[in-house]
């Protein structure tokens, strides 16, 4: 029934998940004009919390994004004996109780949409001396896990998966793990991380290669913890030698947030915004490379280094974009950006083609089939491939009504779509978008776009 909202709560550790049916309505055209700083880093925010837990001493974090993913990991430590107090205007503290010290759990640990949590946790929780459980929601439950269980395996962890190898997850507590050397068959920074985290209680050395660069923030955090961890060409490597030593941590805006701004102010005629704060890792900037590689006008300025991160604002002004093949190796370094940027692709003259993100079929939703036919709802020349998908852009965009599929990215996605759309856009199920950036809505109104909800 349009414009109910009806909510189930439940509520699993002490945080109450709302399922809700939020309905997002775009008005067509406008452009979007102002300076704003989006919210936190999702990645980092995951990793703050768990190895602020896991360190001796209290850790302070600024810029925490309060999102239903990141507090999902926040609950799980908490439920683990971990006092953490906040989220209070993105500040968080957490007593540390040591790399030793988590206590079995009196429950299994709801991670409701986050497949960072349970993948990062079940190689954390590998060479725990207490067993756990992970659960999460339809679409986590359904996302392979066989990624992490498989090497962690052959580590000598225990972990009992559904017959597909999808969660729940049922890790057997396990002291004794063996360090491997790991070929990753996929680029994955959720998997390198599983295996470095189950490497600080393994016997040994553990290490893993990749076969391209991908997000690098757990290595750098651990070293900012004072945990020793080297990088030897495209090999991390990892010990239970070392110690976590509380810290400060100052996370910075995300990326994955700013790239809806980045792609709609480059789409929206007379469009000219700042975004400060924004982390600009290089493993993370694919979304820029590519951006820039269509034609976009992105300035980065002021760069800086926040608490080993790179750190910049980025001021990004209207410019007509052209399709391009985009390079295989960008992938991994814009992967959860390839929503909006076939946003981008539909306003591009000519054709883009994105070959080798085969990932993206695995996400929260199959973001290549559900981009695509929301896509072509509107009208757009968009055919989806195996692995990627080819846009031909610049013959406009309709309105009409598109399914998120309780994606989050894919709902921010077609609300920037209407930016230059030639009637309204109505986006089902956007309940999901307080996954990751609660405040889309505010802050994108706020610099122009005419998104209500009902
Ligand atoms: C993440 C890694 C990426 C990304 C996800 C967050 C992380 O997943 O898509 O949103 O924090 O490590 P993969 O490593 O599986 O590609």
């Amino acid at each position: 029934m349009p414009g109910s909202a009806f909510s189930t709560n439940w509520k699993t550790n002490n945080l109450i998940y709302m399922s809700q049916s939020i309905t997002f309505i775009v008005q067509p055209g406008g452009r979007l004009r102002g300076e704003i700083r989006v919210p936190g880093d999702k990645s980092m925010s995951h990793r703050s919390i768990m190895l602020g837990s896991l360190a001796e001493g209290v850790t302070h974090v600024k810029g925490f994004l309060n999102a239903e993913d990141a507090m999902s990991t926040l609950e799980a430590f908490r439920a683990m004996g971990v006092s953490i107090e906040g989220p209070v205007d993105g500040e968080v503290t957490i007593h540390g109780v040591g790399k030793h010290g988590l206590k079995a759990p009196d429950k299994p640990l709801y991670l409701g949409n986050s497949g960072t949590s349970m993948r990062l946790l079940s190689g954390l929780l590998a060479g725990q001396s207490f067993d756990t459980i992970l659960t999460g929601d339809k679409s986590l439950e359904s996302r392979p896990m066989r990624r992490v269980t498989e090497p962690l395996a052959l580590m000598g962890a225990e972990i009992v998966s559904q017959e597909n190898g999808t969660a729940p997850l049922h890790i057997k507590g396990k002291t004794g793990l063996k360090g491997i050397h790991y070929d990753m068959p996929i680029a994955s920074a959720q998997v390198k991380s599983c295996l470095l985290l189950a490497g600080m209680y393994a016997e040994g050395e553990t290490s893993v290669t990749e076969p391209a660069p991908t997000r690098d923030h757990t290595e750098r955090m651990l070293n900012g913890f004072g945990y020793p961890v080297s990088r030897e060409g495209d090999t991390a490597r990892i010990n239970s030698q070392g110690k976590l030593t509380a810290t400060r941590i100052d996370v910075p805006s995300d990326i994955s947030s700013a790239a809806f701004f980045l792609v709609g102010a480059s789409i929206a005629p007379d469009s000219d915004i700042t975004l400060k704060h924004v982390g600009i890792n290089p493993t993370r900037t694919g979304v820029i490379d590519i951006l820039q590689l269509m034609g976009a006008n992105i300035e980065i300025l002021n760069r800086r280094e926040v608490g080993g991160e790179p750190v910049a604002d980025l001021r990004v002004r209207a410019s007509p974009l052209h399709g391009i093949d985009i390079p295989e190796h960008l992938v991994p370094l814009a992967i959860d950006e390839f929503p909006v940027l076939f946003v981008a692709a539909a306003c591009a003259t000519g054709r883009t083609v994105l070959t080798g993100a085969r990932e993206l079929r695995v996400k929260e939703s199959d973001r290549i089939q559900v981009m695509a036919d929301g896509l072509q709802i509107l009208g757009v020349d968009a055919q989806p491939t195996e692995d990627g998908m080819v846009v031909n852009g610049g013959r406009g965009i309709g309105g009409g009504e598109v399914d998120s599929h309780g994606d989050h990215r894919i709902a921010m996605s077609f609300s920037i779509a209407g930016l230059r759309a030639s009637a309204a856009i109505t986006i089902r199920d956007c309940a999901n978008v307080n996954t990751s950036f609660p405040e889309f809505r505010q802050l994108a109104t706020r610099l122009g776009l005419d998104l209500t909800t009902v």
